[in-house]
C-alpha cells in the first residue's frame, strides 16, 4: 500500500520547500517520521541524534548530525555544522526524549532525576539557545517542542516524565512570547499513545501490566486505537510550515481524543 508519504514525494504541494529544518531525535520512530515528512515537503533536514543511535535508512533530503542534546559544547558544535552545510535553520522540532524509569517520585534517585530533565528540558533549551539567535537574524522561524498528554494530565507511574513534559510546554509558551516580536513562533505539540518503541517499554514497565496500561491509555478513546508516527508528523508539518504563521504558543494535541474525555 502507497503511504501519504510516497504520494507526497511524488508531486503533490511541498509545503515546507527551501526550509532548513533541524529535528532531534531523528533516528526515532516520530522524529524519524517528522524528518521524513518534512525531506518529503522540500525541507532540507538535519536529523540530530546520539553518536552510537543506528540511523534508519537514508532518505533523500536528510543529512544526519551526532548530537547529545544535553551537553552544550556538542550542541554548538551540531548547529555550527548543520548551518554552513544546509544553511541557518528555519524549523527547530526538538523531539529527543526519553522515558526513564516507572515508580513514584521517592523511589527515584537523584541520578534518575538528573538524567531525564537534562534530555528532555535542558536538550530542548539549549537547542532553542543555538538556533534561535540566526531566526531571529532572519525574523523568522518556527519551533515545535515535543511534550505529551503527559505534560498536561498526571498520572502516577513516571512522575519525573511529566514534570518533564509539563516543563516543555511552559518554555514553549514563554519562548512564544518573547520571540513573537521577531517573527519566531514557538508551539508545544502533545502526542497520546503511539505505536512506538518508547510507548512500548512504558507499557512493558507499568505497574497494572501491558494489557490494562493500553486499555487505559487507548480503550476508552473516542479513537479506540494507538496513533501512528506519520500521525504526528503531519501535525509538526502544519506547525512547521507557513500554514500556522498565526499559530504560536499552542498546544497541539493529537492523541485520538485521550484528553477530551
Ligand atoms: N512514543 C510515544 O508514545 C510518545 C508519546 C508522547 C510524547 N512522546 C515524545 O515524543 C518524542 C519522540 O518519542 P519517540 O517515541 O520517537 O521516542 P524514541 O525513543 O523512538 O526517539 C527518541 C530519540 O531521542 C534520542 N535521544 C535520547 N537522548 C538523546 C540525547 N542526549 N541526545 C540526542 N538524542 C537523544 C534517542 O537516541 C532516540 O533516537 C519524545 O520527546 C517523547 O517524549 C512520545
Amino acid at each position: 500500500m502507497e503511504t501519504a508519504t510516497q504520494a507526497h514525494r511524488e508531486g503533490t504541494p511541498r509545503r515546507v520547500a527551501g526550509k532548513v529544518a533541524v529535528v532531534t531525535g531523528g533516528r526515532g520512530d516520530l522524529g524519524g517520521a517528522t524528518a521524513r515528512l518534512l525531506a518529503d515537503h522540500g525541507a532540507r533536514v538535519a536529523s540530530l541524534d546520539r553518536a552510537g543511535t543506528p540511523a534508519p535508512a537514508s532518505h533523500p533530503g536528510i543529512t544526519e548530525y551526532d548530537v547529545d542534546v544535553t551537553d552544550e559544547a556538542s550542541v554548538a558544535d551540531a548547529v555550527r555544522r548543520l548551518s554552513a552545510e544546509l544553511g541557518a535553520p528555519d524549523i527547530l522540532v526538538n523531539a529527543a526524549g526519553i522515558i526513564g524509569a516507572a515508580g513514584a517520585s521517592h523511589t527515584a534517585t537523584v541520578e534518575d532525576f538528573d538524567v531525564i530533565f537534562n534530555v528532555n528540558v535542558k536538550g530542548v533549551w539549549l537547542l532553542t539557545k543555538h538556533v534561535v539567535p540566526a531566526m531571529i537574524e532572519k525574523q523568522a522561524g518556527s519551533i515545535v517542542n515535543f511534550s505529551s498528554i503527559h505534560g498536561l494530565t498526571g498520572g502516577r507511574n513516571v512522575p519525573l516524565y511529566h514534570a518533564t513534559k509539563g516543563a516543555v510546554r511552559l518554555l514553549s509558551k514563554c519562548d512564544a512570547a518573547a520571540y513573537g516580536p521577531y517573527g519566531v513562533r514557538v508551539n508545544s505539540l502533545h502526542p497520546g499513545s503511539m505505536n512506538t518503541r518508547m510507548s512500548r517499554r512504558s507499557a512493558e514497565q507499568s505497574d497494572i501490566g501491558p494489557e490494562a496500561y493500553y486499555k487505559q491509555l487507548v480503550g476508552g478513546n473516542p479513537l479506540p486505537r494507538q496513533g501512528e508516527p506519520e500521525e504526528i508528523a503531519y501535525g509538526v508539518l502544519y506547525l512547521a510550515s507557513d500554514e500556522s504563521r498565526f499559530t504560536t504558543g499552542s498546544e497541539l494535541v493529537i492523541d485520538g481524543g485521550y484528553t477530551a474525555v
